[in-house]
């Protein structure tokens, strides 16, 4: 990383006491970068506990936004606008009141990779990390609709028990992840743990030793005494890993284990972003009242 910005960046912060936060897939020089790295749970508490004015936002523009919903009074700048995620994407605001009038009295979880629009419209988000355990404490009696991951909802179901209704959606990185590319390298590491995303496909998620968030694999790697991981998500993770353990060998489960949008992000944005403040994320005031309503049970712990 050129030294000069790294100095003009650090100088930035100081002068607009701002922080930097990144996703465990942002490219290696910005998890260098950044004060803080974490999935999307981690992140969501971060940003509403941090102490500063600024918050540098390193990520896809949900975890931009729901950091803006978390804490308004801070200015949440997300350096490159066009960084958006593909599985949010698939389902607007409009399409998700059309949905909930076929579906009466439904329960509507969202996982947190949805926009801040579509949230306002949802009564408990989750994350990878929590789904499970969030969803098995919801009423029985009630319907759930699950949105946007298909996967991850149907990953849920499956550990829970509990049927959903679920949206359609995927992410278009972890879809491509298969079973085959996972046995295949059980063969030629036989005693590597097999670590997977739950944004996976579930026959891909059958391979599976352990199905974690890329938080989850963190603390899984830290604490294991095994020395060899098939890691089956976005490879930006390695980074962390190594950095963390750097004694343990981690073999990405595909060359095509990429989020595109998770790539946008350079030093030269951060720099950009925090010298002519951009792009501050900007929600409606009835938006994101609406929008923390869902993040703040899930935060809280408060299924009612
Ligand atoms: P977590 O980091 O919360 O596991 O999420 C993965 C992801 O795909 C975020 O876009
Ligand atoms: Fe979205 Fe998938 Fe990329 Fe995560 S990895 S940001 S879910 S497209």
């Amino acid at each position: 990383m050129d030294a000069t910005i790294k100095q003009r960046i650090k100088e930035l912060k100081l002068q607009r006491n701002a922080m930097i936060v990144a996703h465990n897939y942002q490219l290696p020089e910005i998890q260098d970068l950044a004060d803080f790295t974490g999935d999307s749970l981690e992140l969501s508490v971060k940003a509403a506990s941090i102490d500063c004015q600024v918050l540098v936002f390193c990520g896809v523009r949900f975890m931009a936004e729901t950091a803006k919903i978390l804490s308004p009074a801070k200015t949440v700048l997300f350096p490159v606008l066009e960084a958006g995620c593909p599985m949010a994407d698939m389902i607007t605001r409009e399409e998700l009141i059309a949905f909930k009038q076929d579906h009466p009295g439904a329960i509507v979880v969202c996982y947190v990779n949805s926009s801040a629009e579509v949230k306002a419209e949802c009564d408990i988000a989750v994350t990878s990390a929590n789904a499970a355990r969030i969803v098995s404490q919801l009423p029985p009696e009630r319907e759930i609709i699950f949105l946007p991951d298909r996967h991850l909802g149907a990953y849920v179901q499956a550990k829970t028990g509990r049927q959903m209704v679920l949206w359609p959606g995927y992410c278009p990185t972890h879809a491509r992840i298969t079973p085959q590319e996972i046995r295949a390298l059980r063969n030629r590491y036989p005693n590597a743990v097999v670590l997977v995303h739950p944004e996976c496909p579930s026959d891909t998620i059958e391979e599976a030793d352990e199905v974690l968030s890329t938080g989850g694999m963190c603390t899984f790697v830290r604490t294991s005494t095994s020395k060899q991981f098939i890691i089956a998500t976005e490879s930006g993770i390695i980074h962390r890993l190594k950095k963390e353990n750097p004694n343990a060998e981690y073999i990405p489960v595909s060359p095509y284990a990429i989020c595109p949008n998770m790539k946008q992000i350079h030093v030269e944005d951060v720099l950009r972003a925090l010298e002519k403040m951009e792009y501050p994320i900007q929600l409606s005031e009835e938006i994101r009242e609406r929008a923390l309503l869902p993040l703040r049970r899930m935060l809280d712990g408060r299924i009612e």
